[in-house]
């Protein structure tokens, strides 16, 4: 494909370890460019203003998913596993099966689960704060997340860390083929039959939402197939990034004494204060679109079946759209963030993971007085998924 000449082109690469460990000074430097810019090594485009941002998530006919949200073009090259049938398609079928997950995550069955998340997380921040030492990302974040998820999809008890595998799989397989792609490869090998088992029908406690999906199936709605994969995508989406999010969550309140001490002071700002931590920290650094006819993104032309890389983390530290993006504040009036995407994929679960941060983050401010840094926290590098791999803190009740 020639290059086209009316964006900035540049040789910033989005998947090297720098730009994923830290990439907000590059995707200054990208927002600051154009409307749009063209990646010279991978032959994609990438948008990171807000207004832009979201205008391209709004306009999912002509910014499409069909191809996959990752680098490769799904309907183009063989992929590693059958696309998600809710994240990889386009209407119609994306309006069934997001039909599916909206109608059991309704504000009732959130209502129920508050109380199970609130009993969990007391739990555990109780036995973490008797320890005083702990790290972060596994006793806390990991720990109360491979508990109550899979607890309400219906899962086994056993081998729930498989879930990390997986999730950091299809995180990394988003990318090019990289050294993290390849190594990815190697783990979806191994935890491939795991995850087959997982997602059937009889592996699946009734009452659960994986029983849910199941019912769906049997009025019609989707095929038992179907079901299988809408179930593999609440595994896929609903881990790795909730565990990503809290781990940020901590780490801003450990740099930031003076905002837990307000948390402390007004535990109904925990809601807002996730959603900072979402706005701020993004999880899932971007995601691409394919265009399925000529485009425009602001000034810039975009030729059809281009595909995109829409930042959702260039988004939400744009200072055209939030004062001071980079400060933490968790009084901050959060909405129109790109954390959780916007448009007909914006986060089918956020309401989950927002339930889930609450009651864990409540239980924390009743128990924990300080936070103090017990070693330096490192880096979980993913193709997609910005994440911590470890944060040991000491905790202080007063
Ligand atoms: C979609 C982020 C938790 C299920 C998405 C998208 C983002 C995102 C950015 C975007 C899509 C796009 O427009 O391309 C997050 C973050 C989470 C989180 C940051 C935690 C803090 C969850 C949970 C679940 C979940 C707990 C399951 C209960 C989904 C599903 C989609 C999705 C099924 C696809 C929706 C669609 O295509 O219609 N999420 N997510 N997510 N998320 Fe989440």
């Amino acid at each position: 494909m020639s290059e086209p000449l009316d964006c900035p082109v540049t040789d910033i690469d989005p998947f090297s370890d720098d730009f994923l460990e830290n990439p907000f000074p590059r995707l200054a430097e990208l927002r600051g460019s154009g409307d749009a810019f063209y990646f010279r090594e991978y032959g994609v485009w990438g948008v990171a203003r807000h207004d832009l941002v979201d205008a391209v998530l709004r306009d999912h006919e002509t910014f499409s998913n069909a191809a996959g949200v990752g680098y490769s073009n799904l309907l183009k090259e063989t992929p590693w596993r059958a696309p998600s049938i809710i994240l990889e398609a386009d209407p119609p079928l994306h309006s069934t099966t997001r039909g599916v997950f909206t109608r059991i995550l309704s504000p009732r069955a959130l209502r129920d689960l508050r109380d199970r998340f609130a009993a969990e997380a007391e739990a555990l921040v109780d036995s973490l704060v008797q320890r005083e030492t702990f790290d972060v990302v596994a006793d806390l974040a990991q720990a109360y997340v491979l508990k109550v998820f899979p607890d309400s999809l219906g899962l086994p008890a056993e081998n729930r860390e498989n879930l990390l595998t997986y999730g950091g799989v299809t995180f990394d397989s988003l990318g090019p083929r990289n050294a993290r792609f390849d190594e990815a490869m190697d783990r979806a090998a191994r935890i491939r039959p795991w995850v087959e088992a997982t997602c059937a029908r009889g592996a699946l406690t009734p009452g659960g939402f994986g029983a849910q999906i199941y019912e769906a199936a049997d009025t019609g709605t989707v095929s038992d197939e179907q079901a299988g994969m809408l179930v593999r995508s609440f595994l896929t989406a609903g881990v790795d990034t909730t565990v990503s999010a809290l781990g940020f969550a901590i780490r801003r309140f450990i740099e930031h004494p003076d905002q837990w001490a307000m948390l402390r002071a007004d535990p109904t700002l925990v809601r807002s204060a996730f959603d900072e931590v979402v706005r701020i920290d993004s999880p899932v650094i971007g995601f691409f679109r394919t265009t399925t006819t000529e485009a425009r993104i602001g000034s810039v032309t975009v030729p059809a079946d281009a595909k995109v890389m829409v930042f959702f983390a260039g988004a939400n530290r744009d200072p055209a759209r939030w004062d001071d993006p980079d400060r933490f504040d968790i009084t901050r009036r959060t909405a129109g963030h790109t954390g959780f995407g916007a448009g007909i994929h914006g986060c089918a679960g956020q309401m989950v993971a927002r339930a889930e941060a609450e009651a864990l983050l409540t239980a924390l401010v009743h128990r924990v007085g300080s936070w103090e840094p017990a070693g330096p926290s490192t880096p979980a590098l993913n193709n997609t998924l910005r994440a911590l791999a470890s944060l040991p803190v000491r905790v202080h009740t007063d």
